[in-house]
């Protein structure tokens, strides 16, 4: 069962999440996505959640914009496709994005656009700009959700500290 973050919505079975389950079918259930259910991101949640709150709101801001959301869910459920826990050093920022992409593409049928959100989904960290409205809407949204990922993990210590002192 998956459900992105502040959403209500479980993706396998709301009627309400039909439409962003059908944009990313092929790939919510593969090995290579499922796989990524067994790696910390950003010390409050799995790369998998990190992936999903993604892509899902991707949809939802795309949708609205009349973008391509199907393409931006599913290259933002792809976005950080790599199955191992490097340091959070300046060149894995830099590095991962490619990663993904070749990981990707290994396992599925990647579009241009698509190609484009996972690659330059670090910008302006990596240079290289986004060349694709859904690109930018993947790139802010990452950004806004590590945000709402990292006050998480803060949170998480205060209460810990909190415990402790008691
Ligand atoms: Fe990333
Ligand atoms: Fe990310």
């Amino acid at each position: 069962m998956s459900r992105a973050i502040g959403s209500k919505y479980v993706v396998e079975t709301s009627p309400q999440a039909e439409e962003y389950l059908a944009a990313v079918e092929d790939v919510i259930g593969s090995d290579e996505v499922q796989g990524l259910k067994y790696f910390e991101h950003h010390h409050s949640t799995t790369r998998f959640q990190h992936c999903l709150n993604v892509s899902y709101y991707s949809f939802l801001l795309c949708r609205k914009l009349g973008f391509d959301a199907k393409q931006a869910a599913r290259a933002g459920l792809l976005h950080d496709l790599y199955h191992s826990s490097p340091k959070c050093t300046k060149e894995h920022l830099k590095n991962h994005p490619r990663i993904a992409l070749e990981n990707a593409r290994e396992s599925f049928e990647i579009s241009d656009l698509e190609a484009d959100v996972i690659l330059k989904h670090m910008w302006p960290i990596r240079k290289g700009r986004p060349s694709y409205p859904e690109s930018y809407v993947v790139m802010f949204t990452d950004k806004y959700i590590a945000l709402i990922e990292a006050c998480m993990c803060i949170k998480d210590l205060r209460r810990h500290s909190a415990k402790k002192r008691i």
